[in-house]
């Protein structure tokens, strides 16, 4: 790659045609209002490491929420942010990001940055890594061109993840998160200087909100291997910030490695509940606490206690299927995945197969209206019958309707 590179070939190659045709359209509209425009972000250093990503982010030397409506198709495909003055317009199946271009000041640290509008060089300096500070010229004049004056092409080439400028985990902490998270996605290494920095500002972690912290481990449990991040995470001293009896070990990632098929991508909130599943029941509550987890995610978490809760009992060769529907019986699907993941025993992993390939389904033969008919009054004793004949079936003990019926009889007559 030569220094003054023109990547409009890439683009051409990289980017879907109806996202060129897109990004066609805002150049010409930009220039009729002699706007500049520039292609930033996660989006350039996936073109430069030729990897494909679709999150087009655009900076705009202009009104990007003017730009946005002037793009889109409808009205209805442009979502705005008056406060950032940003904007993001949907696109098919895509969406583009447009923000002005802009400089940021950070008031203390850990808040949401003052902005004021700047040119493209200074929207650049105010970004988290030099490999995602570069941008790609959508003008007219110079389509194509690549502007990386802070060395995110060196950096790229040579591995490294560089902050801009040794403020920049003060002015931000989850920085911190995004530069683990962009090392062990893309195999590369933080910078020493960096990594001296991470261990200096690791505590202004502490000055972020719970719902910024949550969406940086939300990422994480997006990513192909969040383990790796989990575990790099944990010799930085990092996990410990989210809770100090979190551990980023070879449990960890051997438990996280089950949870994937060649196939399948697992929800990331099966990744969760093996983070969280050796903490201990208050532990957990503690970790929900403090990350403000969102209603889904706590479910996940709360079942997953449930479910070690009855380790022993799912464990156990003489556990009946109607012990272990007892207790897995309403439990999140990802937090049983979780725990087939996360537990030793191959009969407490067949167990849980078995309730939820056969077991979940099984319910009495006769219904709520057969039991009224023979003389059951609605209310508790029917949902007890109904229940009790469901376990007598999952066990074995009854498999007809005569003998349901022989039973709800036998327990009417000797009912008190
Ligand atoms: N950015 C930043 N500091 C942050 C968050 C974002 O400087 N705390 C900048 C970076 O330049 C980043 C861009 O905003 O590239 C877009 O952010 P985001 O969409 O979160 O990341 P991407 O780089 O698109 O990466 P990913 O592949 O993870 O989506």
């Amino acid at each position: 790659m030569d220094d003054n590179e023109n990547l409009a070939s890439r683009l051409a190659e990289k980017l879907p045609a109806e996202i060129l045709a897109l990004l066609r359209v805002a150049s010409a509209e930009a220039a009729a209002r002699a706007w500049r425009i520039y292609l930033v972000g996660g989006t350039v250093r996936d073109i430069v490491l030729d990897r494909t990503g679709f999150d087009l982010d655009l900076s705009v030397e202009g009104d990007a929420i003017g730009l946005a409506n002037a793009i889109a198709a409808s009205p209805n495909d442009v979502t705005v942010h008056h406060r950032f003055n940003t904007a993001r317009v949907k696109w098919g199946g895509h969406h583009i990001d447009l923000a002005r271009s802009r400089e940021e000041t950070y008031t203390r640290p850990g808040a949401l940055p003052t902005v004021r509008p700047g040119h493209i060089e200074k929207d650049l300096f105010r970004r988290d890594f030099t490999i995602n500070a570069m941008a790609v010229s959508l003008n007219l004049n110079d389509w194509g061109r690549l502007i990386d004056e802070l060395g995110g092409r060196k950096d790229i080439r040579q591995g490294l993840i560089r902050v801009i400028h040794p403020k920049s985990f003060v002015d931000d902490a989850t920085r911190i998160w995004r530069a683990v998270r962009y090392e062990q996605r893309l195999g590369f290494c933080i910078e020493p200087e960096t990594l001296k920095l991470i261990d200096r500002d690791r505590q202004m972690l502490r000055t972020i909100t719970a719902d910024r912290l949550r969406y940086e481990l939300d990422c994480i449990l997006r990513e192909a291997f969040p383990e790796k991040v989990f575990r790099r995470a944990d010799d930085l001293g990092l996990l410990a910030t989210w809770h100090p009896s979190l551990k980023g070990d070879t449990w960890l990632s051997e438990a996280c490695a089950k949870a994937r098929s060649p196939t399948e991508t697992p929800h990331p909130d099966i990744y969760l509940a093996l983070l969280a599943w050796r903490l201990t029941a208050s532990q957990k509550e503690e970790f929900i606490a403090s990350l403000r987890f969102t209603k889904a995610q706590t479910r996940v978490l709360r079942d997953s206690e449930t479910i070690s809760r009855n380790a022993e009992k799912l464990a156990s060769p003489q556990a009946k299927p109607s012990s272990v529907f007892a207790a897995l019986h309403g439990l999140s699907g990802d937090a049983l995945t979780a725990a087939k993941c996360a537990m030793g025993s191959d009969t407490a992993r067949l167990n849980i197969d078995r309730f939820e390939n056969e077991w979940r389904r099984i319910s009495s033969i006769l219904t709520g209206e057969d039991l009224k008919r023979l003389g059951v009054s609605q209310g508790p004793d029917l949902k007890w019958v109904l229940e009790k004949l469901r376990d007598l079936r999952l066990d074995g003990v009854i498999s007809s309707r005569g003998q349901e019926e022989t039973f709800v009889l036998d327990w009417l007559n000797c009912k008190p």
